[in-house]
């Protein structure tokens, strides 16, 4: 891949005769499986909460792979995140109580422990053998909470350069989007966009030719002039077909970003999105206040120009050129990504 190159911005364009209406063909490349597609969604982390929407003792619910889930937090401070409806007669448990680390139904007060097991029903029977809830693998980093799709996670977010002590977060969530969480993640290997929606002036080579695959992602080198000149020394990366990270300087001081893309139903997700600095009064000139906020203003700005062309995109892999190299290979690794739906039955 390294001695492949995009072509330069001036190479000037050839002029051809025009194809017969009746030769036209619309040529299209092996399709990347569609979230639900076969019944069957990509194994990733994907955001489902901010950390603040579910103080202790609060439960809430959220759609999640085309089903439903409960997310609760008990008084041991642990987020846990199961199946919504309950085994008995499928009253949702969002409208139950969390009792200690338990969630109770409100419906004939059965309890759920925090595997997800019935341990007790409200009449005082013994709860039938077979009762339980799915309980998703769950994680919660910089203030989002996020919940993988399998039985045991494939592999786990990654960490910053500096040490979570060192940071500070604020996290935010974006307006619906409509089109699949890859599609989203798929805009970080489409370095042409990168200049062209959002302004990067790079200042040499193209990013994707400083690309390193992972078995579950990759990471590529971003320096560039933004929009109104912030120098940029960033790497940005994509693991798994949900979730980005960024961290580097704007102008000497650093920025961090950890954001995911949600999976409520297919063909929708919401963004969800950390803003991180350094836990230091002052860099780069700037507050740690003033750096947090031009950090979440940047993304906001970035996530709205990708938010029309996302919105309205119909998702077809057609003609590629050597300009889109990264790009075709994450639509290979997508292609190729493991798919399952291992709560299927509990949660629709
Ligand atoms: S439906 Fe939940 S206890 Fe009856
Ligand atoms: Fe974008």
């Amino acid at each position: 891949m390294d001695d492949v190159k995009p072509a330069a911005p001036t190479e000037p364009v050839a002029r051809r005769d025009p194809i017969p209406l009746a030769e036209r063909r619309r040529f299209t490349g092996m399709h990347v499986p569609a979230e639900g597609e076969g019944g069957l969604f990509t194994q990733s982390w994907f955001p489902i909460a901010l950390s603040t929407e579910v103080p202790a003792g609060t439960i809430i619910g959220r759609d999640f792979l085309d089903g439903r889930v409960v997310i609760y937090r008990g008084e041991d401070g642990v987020v846990r995140v199961q199946s919504a409806y309950c085994p008995h007669i499928g009253a949702d448990l969002s409208v139950g109580k969390v009792l200690g680390n338990r969630v109770q139904c409100a419906f004939h007060r059965w309890e759920y422990d925090e595997n997800g097991m019935c341990v007790k029903t409200g009449a005082g029977l013994p709860p039938p053998p077979g009762a339980c809830l799915y309980t998703f693998p769950v994680t919660e980093r910089f203030g989002i909470i996020y919940v993988f799709n399998g039985y045991e996670p494939l592999w786990q977010i990654a960490d910053f350069e500096y040490p979570d002590e060192q940071l500070v977060a604020e996290a935010f969530m974006s307006e619906l989007y409509t089109c699949d969480p890859w599609i989203f993640a798929s805009n970080t290997p489409d370095t042409q966009h990168i200049s062209v929606v959002h302004g990067f002036k790079f200042k040499s080579d193209d990013p994707m030719n400083s690309i390193k695959w992972e078995p579950w992602g990759f990471r590529m080198k971003i320096d560039a002039f933004h929009q109104d000149n912030e120098d940029l020394a960033w790497e940005a990366g994509i693991y798994g077909s949900s979730t980005f990270l960024q961290q580097g300087t704007v102008d000497g001081w650093w920025l961090g970003i950890a954001a995911g893309f949600s999976m409520p139903k297919p063909g929708t997700h919401y963004v969800f999105i950390s803003v991180l600095v350094r836990n230091v009064d002052v860099e780069g000139g700037k507050t740690l206040r003033e750096r947090l906020d031009f950090g979440k203003f940047l993304l906001a700005r970035t996530a709205a120009e990708d938010k029309p062309i996302l919105d309205s995109i119909h998702h077809k892999v057609g003609y590629l050129t050597r300009a889109d190299t990264a790009l075709a290979r994450y639509f290979d690794f997508l292609r190729n990504y493991p798919r399952a739906h291992p709560s299927r039955d509990f949660i629709r």
